[in-house]
């Protein structure tokens, strides 16, 4: 059963691994590598070089991961058209796709687009950017939603904890108005920065350079876990 699928309270905290930091050319093996280590998610970081300023994937390979993994793909758009490709993600076998509040989109008629079309979707929030109580009624269309602990656009950045207060807030609105959506967190997580992301709230961990550069990544996972 995956992650998503296990009731809530027994899900625990999910390793979602971002390929971005994989080694390209052993694709294939990393993504069996880092399953049988215990991953929960496989993360693809999609970019536009629009809204970020990098390239990176398109349907094409998302198709490919996802057939290459028996683990939920988690499509995390960088890019300033979500209405047009989150569905292109979809088919392709995102079983997750989030796009970023900064984007100029119907934030929720693309959020019950997805959830019409049966893939969980989600709201990113980047760093610079408050949260505010105007995210709030957007909420109940949410599946999960990501915060981001670095600029987005490129792996291997410095975590920011400033952002953890948005974890705490997030968590504190999904008791408040009994909703069930996934906090998922972004950027320079580690062993280290992963245990005040858990305690603020973080039910899913990306984590791409410290994990693929690690030479035992089923240490890792379970570190960053809380359980190493
Ligand atoms: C940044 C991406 C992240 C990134 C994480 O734009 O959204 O998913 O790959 O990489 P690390 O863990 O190296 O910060
Ligand atoms: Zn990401």
């Amino acid at each position: 059963m995956s992650w998503w699928q296990r009731p809530r309270a027994e899900r625990g905290v999910a390793v979602a691994p971002s390929i971005l930091s994989a080694d390209v050319l052993r694709l294939g093996d990393e993504l069996r590598a880092v399953e049988t280590a215990g991953a929960d998610l496989i993360h693809l970081d999609v970019m536009d070089g629009h809204f970020v300023d990098n390239l990176t994937y398109g349907p094409h390979v998302a198709r490919a991961v996802a057939r290459g993994s028996a683990l939920p793909l988690d499509c995390h758009l960088m890019i300033t058209d979500p209405a047009s490709y989150a569905p292109r993600f979809a088919a392709a076998g995102g079983v997750s796709v989030s796009f970023h509040l900064e984007v100029e989109v119907d934030h929720a008629g693309l959020l019950r687009a997805l959830r019409a079309a049966g893939v969980r979707g989600g709201l990113v929030i980047n760093p610079q950017t408050p949260l505010t109580g105007l995210v709030r009624p957007l909420l109940p269309l949410c599946d999960l939603f990501l915060v981001m602990s670095v600029p987005p656009g490129y792996g291997g950045q410095r975590f920011d904890p400033a952002v953890l207060s948005k974890l705490a807030t997030l968590r504190q609105w999904r008791q408040e108005d009994g909703l069930e959506f996934a906090l998922e967190i972004d950027g320079g997580i580690d062993p280290q920065t992963a245990a005040p992301a858990r305690a603020a709230g973080a039910d899913i961990l990306v984590c791409g350079s410290a994990l693929f550069r690690s030479s035992d990544y089923r240490t890792t996972i379970a570190s960053l876990r809380g359980d190493g």
